[in-house]
């Protein structure tokens, strides 16, 4: 193999055009594809930045042509030649690079390659796990080089952003203590200190409040969280937020700032001009109209309740349900009557996947007659009722769900979504922004039987809902906040609580004993009694806000190295066995069965 020896690089593979005809230049990069036209051979080289093609003439000069025989895909090549014009015909209009090529006069092999395990010049599928094995192969295609570049402008944008609006990029451990958001913490054994752990941080929750005690006033990091939890295509074990805490402000003054730095990143990033700010729905009004807490804003086909329209119905399931306290929802499925049988009964297993036990539906026939199993249960009057709730027309298909709350809510938000995807109403380059506020402070955990922070248990209550502590601690509302873009969750944040008071009076209402919370928080509670000012701030998911702008199905597409859905790395083999050494240097004593 040799060096580059005397060779400097002149240009990347992007840039030769017709203005270049004629210069000497040097390039360096990857053998794409090689083409051999009986005697004359074609390689498209390519680097990070695009493609050109190179030619190797025979007759002008055979020695190299001999060596370019050798050429193979991946082969490191330094080459220098002259541009010339392609000829008329072969000219590439798609491409950059696509009016020249280079005519070879000096060719270095600098390395070979093994044949890859996957062809990297298209689209073709290949299974996760071996795109994951031989991850820098398969970010060597154009469209994942893309994501990183893309990620590379969005950091220097949200940096760039917030630099400018005095914000300090400060680092918060990653060694540190169970941090409280909810979720399994991934452990890390002392040496020195045996049996204790550090946590590695769920977020830099309590660090960013103590730098706001510490004066720092505005604060910001983009920082790896870690959290031991089941995996799914917006969820990794490692993920990245931009993370944000503010001194002195309210809630307007998080969404502000951060839709501001939303607006700079689509700019950079997608050269799309958003227009804040953002619409805000509460809690109640989300779960009322979309079922959820991260509503897909893209598209209508938004829950109705039907509740006091059957209320006396003939339809005994639907009459329980109102009779137990339950409710009655629906959605019209504009223009849909056209589904078929078998769509209908897939639709209700699908339902059934989220607590439905059944899904009633009514098809409006063009003489606005029903044609429905249900029909039968209706009176003339109950059916006109129920269309002009809906607004029903010929031609439409009303969908039913009669539960307890949750459960009508729960199926109904999935059924919204699924009849979006079979009907295409969505498209990735739409971009719907919408806030969530009014979270509820606490809810009650079945199984822990008693209360727990939805959010985190420093996130403020409201105000006027605190006298209801003792009676109703469930209908609190918070100052929480979560920003949803296009029905995935991209960031949440909160007004913190800064008074030790009303901190001890949320924790008692978590039932989370004093010793607890001085093991636990108590250098928290202790800064509180410092001199902390009022505080709250922020966190985006920095991976899904990617994986949104680069109009991709999983964050695993705009992370350079993720892990697969069992929380492993097929390319380092991570996790792996230590040594029983190891162990014993840490006073482990494993007690699993060691499989061979
Ligand atoms: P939260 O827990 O809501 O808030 O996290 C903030 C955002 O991080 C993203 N996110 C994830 N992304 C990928 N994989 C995961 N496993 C994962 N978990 C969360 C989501 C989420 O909206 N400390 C608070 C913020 C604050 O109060 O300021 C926090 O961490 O997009
Ligand atoms: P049944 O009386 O069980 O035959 O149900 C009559 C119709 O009501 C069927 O189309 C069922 O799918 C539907 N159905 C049953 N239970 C529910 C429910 N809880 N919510 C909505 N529709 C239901």
């Amino acid at each position: 193999m040799e060096s580059m020896g005397s060779l400097r690089r002149s240009h990347y593979c992007n840039i030769l055009n017709k203005n270049h005809i004629g210069e000497e230049v040097t390039l360096m990069g990857w053998v794409l594809r090689r083409r051999d036209h009986g005697g004359v051979i074609f390689i498209d080289l390519r680097d990070r930045w695009g493609i050109t093609q190179v030619v190797f003439n025979p007759e002008i000069n055979p020695e190299i042509h001999d060596k370019a025989h050798r050429l193979r895909s991946e082969w490191v090549l330094a080459l220098r030649g002259r541009v010339q014009a392609r000829p008329a015909g072969m000219i590439n209009p798609k491409l950059a690079t696509g009016a020249i090529e280079v005519m070879v006069g000096q060719l270095q092999i600098l390395n070979q390659s093994r044949t890859p395990p996957f062809p990297l010049d298209e689209e073709v599928e290949i299974s996760d796990n071996l795109r994951l094995k031989y991850r820098y192969l398969d970010l060597r295609r154009p469209t994942m080089a893309n994501h990183l570049l893309l990620r590379h402008t969005a950091c220097q944008t949200i940096r760039g952003y917030l630099n400018a609006a005095d914000f300090l990029e400060i680092e918060t451990p990653i060694l540190t203590r169970s941090t409280p958001e909810g979720a399994r913490d991934y452990l890390v054994p002392s040496r020195v200190n045996p049996g204790r752990f550090f946590a590695l941080p769920q977020s830099p929750q309590l660090f960013k409040q103590l730098l706001m005690v510490a004066g720092m006033d505005r604060y910001y990091q983009i920082v790896r969280c870690f959290r031991d939890e089941d995996l799914r295509a917006d969820r990794q074990p490692e993920f990245t937020q931009v993370d944000l805490e503010l001194s002195f402000i309210d809630e307007e003054a998080v969404m502000e700032v951060t839709e501001g730095m939303m607006k700079a990143l689509f700019t950079a990033t997608l050269g799309r001009d958003l227009s804040p700010p953002f619409p805000r729905i509460t809690y109640a009004e989300t779960i009322s109209r979309f079922g959820n807490d991260h509503p897909d804003t893209r598209f209508g086909l938004e829950l109705v309740e039907l509740t006091e329209v059957v209320r006396n119905c003939e339809l005994q399931v639907f009459r329980e349900v109102v009779e137990k306290g339950g409710m009655i929802k629906s959605i019209n499925a504009k223009g849909c009557a056209d589904f078929s049988r078998k769509d209908l009964d897939d639709l209700t297993a699908y339902v059934g996947e989220f607590g439905a036990k059944g899904l009633a539906w009514v098809k409006i026939k063009q003489d606005g007659q029903w044609q429905s199993p249900i029909a039968k249960f209706f009176t003339e009057e109950e059916r006109q009722a129920i269309m002009a709730t809906l607004k029903a027309e010929p031609a439409d298909l009303l969908f039913f769900v009669a539960d307890q709350p949750t459960v009508v809510h729960n199926a109904l938000a999935e059924l919204r979504l699924e009849l979006a995807r079979r009907r295409q109403l969505t498209s990735k380059d739409d971009f719907s922004f919408v806030w969530i506020t009014d979270f509820p402070l606490l809810e009650y955990d079945q199984e822990a039987k008693r209360y727990v922070a939805v959010h985190h248990p420093f996130t403020a209550p409201n105000e006027e809902d605190l006298p209801q502590l003792d009676r109703a601690p469930g209908k609190i509302r918070s100052r929480a906040y979560d920003l949803v873009l296009n029905g995935t969750e991209i960031g949440g944040g909160s007004i913190r609580i800064h008074h030790k008071d009303l901190q001890e009076k949320i924790f008692a209402a978590l039932e989370i004993s004093p010793e607890e919370i001085n093991d636990k928080f108590g250098f928290l509670v202790r800064a509180l009694e410092l001199g902390a000012p009022p505080h709250g701030g922020l966190a985006l998911g920095l991976d899904r806000l990617m994986m949104i702008i680069a109009q991709r199905d999983s964050i695993r597409d705009v992370i350079a190295f993720p892990k697969t859905q069992k929380a492993t790395c097929p390319l380092t083999e991570a996790p792996a066995p230590v040594a029983r050494r190891q162990l014993t240097e840490l006073k482990l004593r494993p007690d699993w069965q060691e499989t061979s």
